[in-house]
């Protein structure tokens, strides 16, 4: 089976149509005959290559995928061939301490698609039957790939670790990645007052379409991060700031915070390496809050408010699989702004 991904660790140049074998469906598990999958951030990281994750090679990449439900494992019950459904890419055990509890998210065997095994970029991939969803109704293909990953992270980031309440004042930090246009839609549904902080005016602005009450544009000089929110908040300080950045706005996100705030970290794309002053977290009783994807419950509440229209995938660009190391390329450009996806022939 032809997927896309690469044969050995780098950049991009790395990149291509790989064979790899095609999967069946174990007990408990079924088949989804992809129509349509999306890339993350974190592809680039798989390509590059993670410490201490070891990586199948050749490797198929994407999280992401929605299609159409072709084989069904022994013992699976509630899914059935030809049934149209979205894929959850979290994978947990079911079995260690936190499963049983009902916090997934921290399942001590927790994988991710396209990371731990095969991803999506290809014609099948195979998951545990508790990972497929009925795709919404009102959603392509596309956009069922292009929503789970980056709306769940953003729902545990806000609601659950974040603890937004209603007319909290929020700060995302950075205005076109996948989960930051996911995250300024769930603070608006948590009632949150909402600014985005970009770098570029132009997709500052593209986020006032997603909901954002405000934008600021910050940079090194003229307008550092922290005096942009300071002024923003009425020098109150911003409840929870969400920063996926890292290295270069941590410390700043750190003296934007309020009074009891928290900095919710759930990436690092510019560097995973930061200095903060402890006295401002210790003074302003304020705490730096990590969170990664969600638990299953988390994921379900995503999906209903997916299913009822409150919130949207947004889509940067839409390609042909056979396209996709075009595709993927978008990862560099500095106008990306959301999800890139790619469709899977058979559609
Ligand atoms: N823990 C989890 O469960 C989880 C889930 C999803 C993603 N992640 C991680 O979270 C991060 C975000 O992922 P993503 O796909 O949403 O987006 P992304 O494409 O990595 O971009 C994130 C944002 O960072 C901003 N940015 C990048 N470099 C910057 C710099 N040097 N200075 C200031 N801003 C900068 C961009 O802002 P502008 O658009 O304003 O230019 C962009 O919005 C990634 O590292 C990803 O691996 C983690
Ligand atoms: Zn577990």
């Amino acid at each position: 089976m032809r997927g896309f991904g690469f044969e050995e660790h780098g950049g991009l140049e790395r990149l291509g149509f790989v064979e790899v074998p095609e999967p069946a469906p174990g007990p408990g598990e079924v088949r989804v005959a992809l129509r349509a999958a999306a890339f993350n951030r974190l592809d680039r990281f798989t390509l590059a290559g993670i410490p201490g994750v070891p990586i199948a090679r050749p490797h198929v990449l994407g999280s992401d995928g929605a299609g159409v439900v072709d084989r069904c494992g022994e013992g699976v019950h509630d899914v059935r061939p030809g049934q149209s459904v979205l894929l959850n890419p979290g994978i947990w055990d079911g079995t260690c301490d936190a499963c049983r509890r009902g916090d997934e998210a921290l399942c001590r065997n927790y994988r991710i698609v396209g990371e731990h095994t095969q991803g999506t970029a290809t014609r099948y991939v195979v998951v545990p039957e508790r990972n497929v969803h009925p795709l919404p109704e009102r959603l392509s293909f596309a956009e069922g790939a292009a929503a789970p990953l980056v709306f769940q992270t953003a729902w545990r980031a806000m609601k659950t670790v974040g603890a937004v309440r209603p007319g909290d004042r929020v700060a995302v930090i950075g205005a076109g990645g996948g989960v930051a246009t996911a995250v300024v839609q769930v603070a608006k549904l948590l009632g949150a007052r909402v600014v985005v902080a970009s770098r570029s005016t132009a997709k500052a602005e593209r986020a006032r379409a997603l909901g954002s009450d405000d934008t600021v544009v910050f940079d090194d000089s003229e307008r550092p991060l922290d005096r942009v929110l300071w002024q923003w908040s009425e020098k109150n300080g911003v409840d929870v700031v969400f920063d996926s950045v890292g290295a270069p706005t941590i410390p700043r996100s750190v003296r934007s915070v309020a009074r009891g705030g928290r900095v919710v970290v759930i990436g690092a794309t510019a560097g995973p390496v930061a200095e903060v002053d402890l006295r401002t977290l210790f003074w302003r009783q304020a705490s730096i809050r990590g969170s990664t994807m969600a638990g299953a419950e988390e994921f379900r509440e995503v999906l209903g408010h997916l299913a009822a229209g409150r919130l949207r995938p947004v889509i940067d660009s839409d390609r042909p699989l056979d396209q996709a190391v075009e595709a993927f390329r978008r990862f560099d450009a500095s106008d990306l702004f959301g999800k890139i996806v790619v469709t899977v022939p058979g559609s």
